[in-house]
């Protein structure tokens, strides 16, 4: 039974088995979240990076975790907001599909998403929200491994549209 969770906090303090990145296509790192990771994470994160030749909107890219208490860091690319005529939510679904594969190839048991898009890529809240959660439900019959998926947000604005899609913090 995979159980969803909702907190408020830094998802760089989280001793999971992954943390998703809000990356860029570069991944060399960046403000937000990206640039949080990457602080806390050292400057080894950045070496690792540098040898994946960057990420493609939608795609994910796994890494380990350096100096972060989790295991591994799982970098996706967002898509940026162009008024959602533009496959945004096609490639948010993508994002976070993508991230559980790397997870369960991984044997990830808890993995930490931020509210990808929703910052510098100006994705609106709510709706991006509604695709997280839509989408790691849809997952849940499929995931093996994967047992705990926590959503980190950032602002307690953040946390309150999770805390409404969410009215049950497990999914049959
Ligand atoms: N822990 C959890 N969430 C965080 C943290 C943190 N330490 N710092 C920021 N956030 C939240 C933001 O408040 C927002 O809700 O992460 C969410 C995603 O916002 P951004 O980090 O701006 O990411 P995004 O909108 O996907 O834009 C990606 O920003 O940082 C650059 O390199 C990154 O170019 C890329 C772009």
């Amino acid at each position: 039974m995979l159980k969803l969770t909702v907190i408020q906090g830094d998802i760089t303090k989280l001793k999971v088995d992954a943390v998703v990145n809000a990356a860029n296509h570069t991944l060399l790192g960046g403000g937000g979240v990206d640039g949080a990771i990457h602080r806390a994470a050292g400057a080894e994160l950045l070496k690792e990076c540098r040898t994946l030749g960057g990420c493609q909107t939608g795609e994910a890219k796994l890494t380990s975790a350096y100096k972060l208490p989790c295991e591994y860091v799982i970098h996706t690319v967002g898509p940026v907001w162009y008024g959602g005529r533009n496959h945004e939510e096609e490639n948010l679904r993508n994002c976070y599909l993508n991230s559980l594969k790397l997870a369960e190839e991984h044997a990830c048991q808890t993995v930490a998403f931020p509210c990808i898009s929703t910052g510098i890529y100006r994705f609106p809240k709510e709706q991006a929200a509604q695709i997280a959660v839509s989408c790691v439900k849809q997952s849940a019959s499929a995931l093996k491994f994967v047992k705990e998926i926590i959503f980190v947000c950032f602002s307690a604005e953040d946390k309150k549209i999770y805390d409404k899609l969410l009215n049950k913090d497990t999914v049959e």
